[in-house]
């Protein structure tokens, strides 16, 4: 029979660190561990942070500006504008045939929703504008919800600031290392159906830095101890979806990209990158 092979691989002649320790321990459990090509360097997270700051700024600029009467092409205008006046690209432009720079949600709408003239903004409307940003060859991703006129009702307001919760409670979890996705995903699907809320279970948060989508894939539902180990200089988004009525969603066959709720209820969420540390994570995109 041939001999299991451990994913996690000690240089050949060197010392096992305290981390290759850790690792090779959860392995020898049975746990779900990464491969070194997972841990950034501290360039890596150097480059991706720069990323960030300019993804930042995207999404800070845009707080002020967000309002009614305006179109979602209007914003990707605003999103691409700012991405190459900080000489840096927008990631969404081209990946996968995607047309645009940035996703819009409105509402119903879970995720990559796509920019259009012909989308206005109405008062009490919440947005998910999700922008990534290349620079230098690095990734960094994150999202956030506007509300459109700055009041909407009260369920609404609530499902914003649920996901909102779900997004800090997963960064709670991640306060030290060695923790797995799935503590990720468990704490934050308590904390959605707690409110009385679902968790969209079709899309995920991943790892990014090098490239737009890396492993690990990080749900936002599952079971403790499930998932990746999450080590130092691992670098991977949370972005909890979370719905007012059922979990479910679909694709919109007219254009393939646009997510939504199958109740065509709201649906909300938020994004930030994260670099793990030894003292748990820091935030590189918000
Ligand atoms: N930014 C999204 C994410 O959080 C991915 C969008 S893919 C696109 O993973 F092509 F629609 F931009
Ligand atoms: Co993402
Ligand atoms: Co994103």
């Amino acid at each position: 029979m041939a001999k299991k092979r451990n994913h996690w691989i000690v240089p050949p002649g060197t010392e096992p660190t305290e981390m290759d320790l850790r690792i090779l321990e959860e392995e020898a459990r049975g746990k779900i561990v990464p491969t070194r090509d997972l841990i950034k360097t501290p360039a890596q997270i150097e480059g991706i942070r720069r990323a960030g700051v300019i993804n930042t700024g995207i999404l800070d600029m845009l707080t002020d500006v967000i309002r009614p009467g305006m179109t979602t092409l209007d914003i990707d205008t605003l999103v691409y504008d700012y991405t190459l006046a900080h000489g840096a690209t927008p990631a969404p432009l081209g990946y996968e045939g995607f047309p645009r720079s940035c996703c819009t949600s409105i509402n119903e709408v879970v995720c990559h929703g796509i920019p259009n003239e012909f989308e206005v903004l109405e008062a009490g409307d919440i947005i998910n504008v999700d922008c990534t940003t290349i620079l230098d060859g690095y990734y960094a991703d994150s999202s956030r919800m506007y509300v459109v006129g700055g009041h909407t009702d009260a369920r609404r307001q609530k499902l914003v600031d649920v996901a909102w919760q779900c997004l800090k409670i997963g960064e709670e979890v991640c306060s030290k290392p060695y923790v797995f996705v799935g503590d990720i995903g468990n704490a934050i699907a308590r904390h959605a159906h707690q409110n009385g809320f679902s968790v969209v279970r079709d899309l995920s948060g991943h790892g990014v830095g090098l490239a737009f989508h890396e492993e690990p894939d990080v749900d936002h539902y599952g079971h403790r101890r499930t998932g990746m180990l999450l080590v130092p200089g691992m670098v991977f988004t949370i972005e909890p979806m979370i719905n007012m009525g059922t979990w479910q969603v679909f694709v919109d066959e007219d254009d393939d990209w646009t997510v939504v709720t199958e109740d065509e209820l709201p649906s909300a969420q938020w994004e930030h990158t994260f670099v793990m540390t030894d003292h748990g994570v820091e935030v590189l995109a918000h």
